[in-house]
């Protein structure tokens, strides 16, 4: 794991920017402090900062960067939210959002989606008692399946950016490289075709009237390919074997390689969602206050191509419907 650890000096540096932040703009999510993010960002301990750019710079690691030792007091967060919701998602745990969203910030734009949680930039990733056997964020018994953020969208995060404000279970999330898995190149030429259909999760019903057309699993370099993948929600094209064999492979070949990372309070993970797919194992929720609470936030390198279907230029939301 491709790991950078805070050390004592970094946080009591770290403390000190948040602690101002948060009296200046009280929300990681206010406007006036995103557009600002990026230049704040360069307050926080070069060391890191470099290790941040090096991770977007290069492509030479398997997609993964582990910040380790973030001081999080368990007691000032409060406890696990019991909902989710625009509000509660960029309100709660202001002080660690204030961090999450700089290091975002410096990465790329922050992106929210209208359809999910109202256009929430900053997200809870906790279990809700309604959503136990969801596949979504907040499902807790059932796994959640390895995915690519948004594998249906065009417009799909660039990286991802997980920070852990507890995780008293240990509860692992599993992590897959393109890296680590080996692809013949019979079976990659036929993936780097347009011949498989991605379709929309709960939160992004299109209507009945929505029709997805083919598209690649892989894409850029085809020595070094991105990849998209979400196989809950796609299947290779009608009638395609060829394809329905390569993606079954492809799969497969993803399942062998997964991770177990379990993340413990004050970790933040970040993950190239070209390069790496994510998921859970099914875990017994506490619903006491105590459960594993995540943030979440999508990160965008080019938020221009989104404009068309953002309502403002200033605004981090797209809108799906
Ligand atoms: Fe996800």
């Amino acid at each position: 794991m491709n790991l950078f650890q805070l050390d004592e000096q970094d946080n009591s540096r770290i403390n000190s920017l948040l602690a101002h932040l948060t009296v200046q703009y009280e929300s990681p999510c206010n406007p006036l402090f995103l557009q600002e993010a990026r230049v704040l960002s360069s307050r926080l301990p070069e060391p890191l900062m470099s290790r941040l750019n090096a991770f977007r710079y290069h492509e030479d690691h398997n997609g993964l960067l582990m910040l380790r030792g973030f001081e999080v007091d368990d007691r000032q967060i409060g406890p696990t939210p019991n909902a989710t919701g625009k509000e509660i998602d960029e309100q709660s745990a202001a002080r660690e959002g204030f961090l999450l969203m700089l290091l975002a910030s410096f990465l790329g734009d922050s992106l929210g989606w209208a359809n999910q949680r109202n256009g929430a930039l900053l997200n809870n990733v906790l279990p809700l008692k309604d959503h136990e056997s969801e596949q979504l964020s907040t499902g807790s018994v059932a796994d959640l399946s390895w995915h690519n953020e948004e594998a249906f969208h065009p417009f799909r995060a660039d990286y991802l950016a997980l920070m852990c404000l507890r995780n008293p279970d240990n509860i692992p999330t599993l992590v897959g490289s393109i890296q680590d898995v080996h692809i013949p190149v019979e079976i990659k030429e036929i993936l780097f075709e347009p011949r498989f259909i991605f379709h929309t999760d709960k939160n992004f019903d299109q209507g009945e009237t929505y029709v997805p057309v083919p598209e690649p699993v892989l894409f850029g370099d085809f020595k070094a390919p991105y990849v998209r993948l979400d196989p809950a929600f796609m299947s290779p094209a009608p009638g395609d074997e060829a394809a329905d064999r390569a993606l079954t492979y492809i799969i497969d070949a993803f399942d062998s390689a997964l991770r177990k990372v379990p993340l413990t309070s004050g970790d933040i993970l970040f993950m190239d969602n070209y390069r790496v797919v994510h998921g859970r194992k099914g875990f017994k929720p506490r619903f006491d206050g105590n459960d594993r609470w995540l943030k979440r936030v999508n990160i965008t390198l080019d938020l221009r191509k989104s404009r068309a279907v953002r309502p403002g230029q200033r605004s981090h939301v797209i809108i799906t419907d």
